[in-house]
């Protein structure tokens, strides 16, 4: 067999979307619902996709650009029809000098995100089997409305009979065309062109090619999609938040499989860009996107999103938000955490309650464990940050950049002003300001001198509680 040529029929409007986004670039999974369709249509290797796209695809070609260079996209300028896209697109091809007729022709539809390649290599596989010019993937729904009916003589499929053109009787009808199809090449190129527009659409009807080929001898088969979810097209909200539990399912499904335990999967969210290792376990409630990867051990969640982030073996991350950073092996994050891009916490570190850190890399074993904020700085190993430390970055023009040396300890409260030094093994003494270099091994002390002013209470604040507590304190005294 020839490789197949792929058709993705895309150039819909998408209304009940309600949606300035064209409907096949919404995603479920981190991906497109186009995206989706695509990778399933990889499997079977074609020899040229083609996505026939809407009037003013700019969108979708961008994107195609940007996630499978490799496509073709044909421009639908008026919408006939899905016979007429599919005639647009062989059109182009020929004009190209794409030979069409040895090989099989695939048509597909860019809205149903859930089609898996093996339905697609089963369909292919029996099409061939069956020495069949048409096969067409179908499905039993107990509430067929708005599909268009399978017209069966026996094991020939002899017609397909749109809802709003169907008998009453036909409508009766349970088995649906989920619009996608395969084809021998020269047969369907032969019958395209026979197709007209006597239909209550006024459009050019693929599914009449089904007639056509009959009415010729040829054989058609109907082959029953593995599982109905397959087909499910996208044409609301709604149906976009089904197709996004049902991918989930799935998704969690094949991680369970590999090893990662999960607490609860009707609340794990996990793109299909994902990387986890075995042994990762997942608290309900998070939400991994983009190309985020765990290693062996670690324990995210509850409550915790991470995008494109890399967790490392053992760490622990529990409710946190974190975006392009790396966690080391063992590192303890959370909870209530917020990490941002250019965020690199060391093997073995922290960052604990409260604590927000953008742009900043911690050597393996440093620690900012408690309500701090740490931007544009560089910190060596061991070192600790003391509780409350503001890294004071922003001038109110331009941020500045804070480096802090090996094994130091920043006391608790402090104000460290960028740009500024840190030198090897140095203290800070709680409080601090701190505006100058601190050389190393020195301790830096940078706050007013207390001073008591005695007695100044019960002067000026006579017979309060204030007072009379402190009078009772100097008495027991004496
Ligand atoms: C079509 C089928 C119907 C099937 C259903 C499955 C026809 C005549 N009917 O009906 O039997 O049950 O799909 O969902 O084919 N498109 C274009 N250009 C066009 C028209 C459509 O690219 O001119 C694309 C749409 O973007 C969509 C797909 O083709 O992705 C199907 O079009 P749609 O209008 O949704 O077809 P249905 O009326 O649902
Ligand atoms: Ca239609």
């Amino acid at each position: 067999m020839r490789p197949p040529i792929v058709i993705i029929l895309a150039a819909g409007e998408g209304t009940r979307m309600k949606s300035s986004t064209p409907k096949v670039l919404h995603e479920i999974a981190g991906r497109s619902l186009l995206g989706h369709v695509i990778e399933a249509a990889a499997t079977i290797e074609p020899e040229h996709l083609v996505v026939v796209v809407g009037h003013g695809g700019e969108s979708v070609n961008a994107h195609l650009e940007e996630v499978a260079p490799w496509v073709i996209t044909v421009e639908q300028t008026e919408r006939n029809g899905t016979g007429h896209a599919v005639r647009i697109a062989l059109e182009f091809l020929v004009e190209r000098g794409v030979e069409i007729g040895e090989s099989p022709v695939v048509v597909l539809t860019g809205d149903t995100p859930l089609l898996t390649g093996a339905s697609l290599i089963n369909m292919l596989k029996q099409h061939v089997e069956a020495g069949a010019q048409a096969s067409v993937l179908t499905t039993e729904f107990d509430n067929p409305f708005g599909y268009g009916r399978i017209i069966r003589s026996g094991n020939q499929v002899v017609g397909i009979v749109e809802e709003k053109d169907a008998t009453s009787q036909q409508r009766e009808i349970r088995e649906i065309n989920s619009g996608m199809y395969s084809f021998g090449g020269a047969s369907l190129q032969e019958a395209i062109t026979g197709l007209n527009r006597n239909n209550s659409q006024g459009e050019e009807y693929l599914t009449d090619v089904i007639a056509i080929l009959t009415s010729r001898g040829e054989t058609v088969i109907g082959v029953t999609a593995q599982d109905s979810s397959d087909i499910l097209g996208i044409n609301d909200r709604a149906q976009l938040s089904c197709a996004a539990a049902i991918m989930r399912d799935r998704i969690n499904a094949n991680w369970m499989k590999a090893g990662v335990t999960m607490l609860d999967p009707a609340s794990t969210w996990i793109d299909v860009d994902a990387e986890l290792a075995p042994d990762v376990t997942l608290l309900p409630q998070t939400i991994l996107r983009g190309p985020t990867s765990i290693e062996s051990g670690a324990e995210v969640g509850p409550g915790t999103t991470l995008i494109s982030a890399e967790v490392g073996a053992n760490a622990t991350v529990r409710h946190t938000w974190a975006e392009l950073v790396v966690i080391g092996a063992g590192a303890n994050v959370g909870p209530y955490t917020y990490l941002r891009p250019g965020t690199v916490i060391g093997d073995s570190g922290k960052a604990g309650a409260f604590v927000e850190i953008k742009n900043s890399q911690l050597g393996d074993g440093s620690k900012v464990p408690h309500l701090s904020y740490v931007g544009d700085a560089t910190i060596g190993s061991g070192t600790n940050i003391g509780a409350g430390t503001i890294f004071v970055n922003y001038d109110g023009v331009e941020k500045n950049h804070t480096t802090v040396g090996d094994q130091v300890r920043v006391g608790s409260d402090n104000m460290l002003i960028a740009p500024i030094v840190i030198g090897d093994g140095a203290y800070t003494a709680a409080g601090s300001v701190i505006t100058e270099d601190v050389p190393a091994g020195s301790m830096a002390v940078a706050r007013a001198k207390q001073r008591n002013i005695l007695d100044w209470v019960l002067r000026k604040r006579p017979g309060t509680g204030s007072a009379q507590a402190a009078q009772r304190a100097t008495q027991s005294d004496k």
